[in-house]
């Protein structure tokens, strides 16, 4: 081999070397906590943004879930991405509500009443002012949407078809006043609990219920340690996946659509799951042994409490009730009054 060879293929060796390095700096792995363990929506929101991302970007970048809370609770996550140690979180909106109240909105008892409600509040104008709000007041950024389906009441104890069946009854919820304040109105003190010691409570008869979707009943196996559910519905749950707005502050502007764009992608695999899964779920939940009723009086009791009680309480923490009755409009709802 001449030099002038020997040199050009040194070269080349040290050019793609320069290339390689370059393109590897570059290169994100993104650390995403997720909530819930395998088989859950947040599970599919998840693994649909990873494909979405590494196809969007040409194989450039990916992300790796944890799942089932192994990078702490829910509320903590937010904490971490807000500072930049975390990348990004999959979690049910109402542990977001207590760093960003207008969010609360979607957790207040019988506002979205079907995945149809949800599409249309979270993919219109009021998500947009919602995902922009999260970015002032807790430093993340909404870039996509899980929606999961009604929270269920379920408990170890006895059958709940009514308010009154629900007295007596030790029910967990999130660190969320909404929630909490829902359940006063329905006669009982809720204990407020982190997701991530959900299980072990329910497991201990630290408390006796608490209240989460079919899918996340399921891929929790809840069914080993709660036999009943109550299908209240009163929260369409919602979990959105945030991303850090430092981290994403970081990227340059063409990494920045592709994850926005991801975002999208996951989104509209999150409805699609749901659509095609939930049936299929609460066929699992009986099979495993748990007895699944409704409401007497299609819910009026639970509603008429809960909405009289808790929805005047939040309009100031949500924006007004001017925004309640933006919110409501957007779902062709009638407005309310003071
Ligand atoms: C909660 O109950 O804290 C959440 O809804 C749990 C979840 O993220 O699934």
């Amino acid at each position: 081999m001449s030099y002038f060879t020997r040199f050009m293929a040194s070269t080349a060796i040290a050019l793609s070397a320069t290339f390689i390095s370059v393109g590897m700096a570059d290169a994100k792995n993104f650390k995403i906590a997720v909530g819930d363990s395998g088989g859950s929506s947040q599970e599919a929101t998840g693994v649909a943004f990873v494909q979405a991302l590494e196809e969007l970007s040409g194989g450039a970048h990916t992300a790796t879930l944890f799942l089932n809370g192994q990078l702490g609770s829910e509320q903590d996550t937010v904490n971490e991405a807000a500072i930049g140690t975390l990348d990004m979180s999959i979690l049910a909106i109402n542990n977001v509500t207590p760093f960003s109240p207008t969010v609360g909105v979607f957790s207040l008892p019988y506002v979205i009443l079907s995945l149809e409600d949800a599409e249309k509040l979270t993919q219109g104008p009021i998500g947009q002012e919602l995902t922009e709000n999260t970015i002032e007041d807790a430093g993340v950024r909404i870039i996509a949407w899980t929606y999961t389906g009604f929270r269920r009441l379920t408990n170890s104890k006895k059958p709940v078809t009514s308010v009154a069946d629900l007295q007596g009854l030790v029910i967990r919820v999130p660190k969320n006043e909404i929630m909490i304040d829902t359940y006063k109105a329905w006669g009982i003190s809720p204990t407020p609990m982190a997701w991530s010691e959900t299980f072990a409570g329910l497991q201990t008869g630290v408390v006796d219920g608490q209240d989460n979707p079919y899918t996340t009943i399921n891929a929790m196996k809840f069914y080993e340690v709660q036999k009943y559910v109550t299908n209240i519905r009163y929260i369409f749950s919602i979990e959105p996946l945030i991303i850090s707005e430092q981290v994403f502050q970081e990227l340059s502007a063409e990494d920045q659509q592709t994850v926005l764009d991801a975002g999208k992608a996951a989104t509209a695999a999150s409805a699609q799951f749901l659509r095609d899964k939930e049936a299929e779920i609460k066929q699992i939940l009986l099979d495993e042994g748990m007895e699944i009723s409704d409401p007497e009086n299609n819910e009026e009791e639970f509603i008429k409490l809960a909405t009289e009680a808790v929805w005047p309480k939040f309009y100031d923490s949500i924006g007004g009730i001017e925004k309640m009755n933006a919110v409501l409009a957007e779902i062709g709802r009638a407005p309310v009054s003071e």
